[in-house]
């Protein structure tokens, strides 16, 4: 099949959060399968320039429409990790990309994302590329949809069907209709309750729903999250369209690259290690506790090192984060932060905690987003702490698991379907791979918790044949490509949406 991605990450080039490690490890997958996988993404001046092979501009001029101009772009192409991918570069004087991030506000990045998805669909169609798939992710690829049907087909772009992947309901990409009018749609036909007008705020559009409601197939990254979004609390507002689309709709489990995440070959850390040698894991810990100035010596390497990476938003669970630092440090472990905030007030609060332990021999917060130091964490700790609120799939669990270090998660979304608690005799043993806890509060989650430093301290042989277990469970895309690979094969032996 040709797949052509649409999506605003990317990793290891433009990476926020899991979405960009989703749309490299599933198209390596697919490309390893015998797939003609390739991305588009926006060109922004913040991309990791360095990770990308044989950059160069191609030859076309490409001119797209917005707000009833023609602006021209430059089209860049390179490759990401193996993969081709194009990057389009408006030469539109409000300079979209050129911001020195990859998000700003949402108004702004309404604006932002429906251009850039007008280009990309152009570019499909300049360029005469005729893919079997167009696959768009969260809300800022949403629009290619309805862009696809309304302009494009009747223009000749007519080869392919339609895949949507929602990663996080929570951002739906909601404005005032005469926004969506900019990149060539007719809000009057779109503002209408079967399309895309906003099932709360009645006098608003709703790209996320744009997306559902003209994919071919819609999917979101796990199968309980599915579930779960078909409730309210989940669906955000959504849950209606989705029931009424619940035909096309799947939840299917992301996996991790094993290329990527493989502590026996991954170079950011101090000693490479696997499931057969878990010493070498012992090292890592000591190493960065002496980067981090934390103690290391005597009774101190004795303690269990607890973690967590991640963005520090309300959806994680931020008090609930705050809670297992206090938590472990009573309990006589050590603990390590790495995490940042769009929040200054989640920011500052965390600012604070981490100057209340500047100096202290048991606790780091690092509060910046650092792909090299997360690697040495995963390497370093036994214990990682996830207390999400909801999760739509959560990677770090997989990532930590994979890396020999122990989930401990809140039974929600994603972390529900890749993590089974060793005292739940309804999961056979080989799948026991972590600790869970049910509810959002400090309670639970020291249940959780407390459980996971005892049996570390107290059951050291054990602990090890937990750490080796961990390390050899399938994380990988393979099965999960297969599934999008089937749903793919499905919508295009059928004729229309
Ligand atoms: P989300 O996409 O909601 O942030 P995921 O668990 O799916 O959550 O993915 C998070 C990804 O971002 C992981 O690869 C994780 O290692 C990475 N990450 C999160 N915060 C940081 C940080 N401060 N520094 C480096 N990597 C981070
Ligand atoms: C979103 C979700 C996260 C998921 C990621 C990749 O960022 O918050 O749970 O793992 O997308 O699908």
């Amino acid at each position: 099949l040709h797949i052509i991605h649409i999506s605003a990450e990317m990793a290891p080039v433009a990476k926020v959060g899991g979405l960009g490690d989703v749309l490299t490890g599933l198209s390596r997958s697919f490309q390893k399968k015998g797939h003609l996988v390739e991305a588009i993404l926006p060109k922004y001046d913040c991309m990791d320039y360095s990770r990308i092979a044989n950059l160069k501009e191609l030859d076309m001029e490409l001119h797209s429409s917005f707000d009833g101009k023609i602006y021209e772009n430059k089209v860049w192409t390179g490759i990401v990790e193996g993969l081709p991918v194009y990057f389009i570069e408006p030469l539109h004087p409000e300079k979209f990309f050129w911001r020195g991030q990859f998000y700003s506000t949402e108004p702004d990045d309404f604006r932002r994302f429906t251009y850039f998805c007008r280009a990309a669909l152009e570019f499909l169609l300049q360029s005469g590329k005729r893919p079997d798939i167009i696959h768009s992710h969260d809300w800022q690829t949403a629009v290619v949809a309805p862009l696809y049907w309304d302009i494009y087909v009747p223009l000749g772009l007519d080869s392919a069907r339609l895949a949507f992947t929602c990663h996080n309901f929570q951002y739906q990409g909601v404005q005032d209709p005469a926004a969506i009018t900019a990149c060539g749609l007719s809000a009057r036909d779109l503002m209408r309750p079967d399309r895309m007008q906003d099932n709360s705020a009645h006098n608003r559009i709703n790209l996320l729903k744009g997306g559902i409601v003209f994919s071919n197939v819609v999917t979101t990254v796990s199968p309980t999250y599915a579930q779960e979004v078909l409730l309210p609390e989940g669906g955000k507002g959504l849950q209606g369209t989705l029931g009424v689309h619940s035909k096309k709709f799947f939840g299917i489990l992301n996996g991790i690259d094993e290329e990527v995440w493989d502590p026996a070959t991954d170079v950011l850390i101090d000693h490479q290690y696997s499931a057969d040698n878990i010493d070498g894991k012992f090292i890592n810990k000591q190493k960065l506790r002496e980067r981090l100035g934390m103690a290391s010596q005597g009774d101190d390497e004795k303690r269990p090192l607890v973690a967590c990476v991640t963005r520090l938003v309300p959806q994680k669970g931020v008090h609930l984060i705050r809670h297992s630092i206090y938590r472990t440090l009573e309990k006589g472990g050590q603990f390590i932060l790495l995490g940042s905030s769009p929040f200054p007030d989640i920011q500052r609060e965390f600012e604070d905690i981490a100057r209340q332990f500047e100096n202290h021999p048991q606790i780091r917060l690092v509060l910046k987003y650092d792909e090299a130091l997360s690697h040495a964490i995963y390497a370093a700790a036994d214990i990682f702490v996830i207390p999400s609120i909801f999760e739509p799939c959560g990677l770090t669990q997989m990532i930590s698991m994979r890396y020999g270090t122990i989930p401990v998660v809140r039974r929600t979304g994603g972390l529900a379907d890749s993590v089974f608690d060793v005292d739940d005799q309804r999961h056979p043993e080989e799948q026991k791979n972590g600790f869970v806890f049910d509810d959002a509060n400090e309670g639970s989650l020291s249940w959780g918790l407390d459980r996971a430093l005892d049996y570390y301290t107290q059951r050291p042989e054990w602990w090890q044949d937990l750490v080796k277990r961990a390390m050899q469970m399938d994380l990988s895309w393979d099965a999960s490509a297969d599934q999008y690979l089937d749903l793919y094969e499905q919508v295009l032996s059928k004729v229309k949406v």
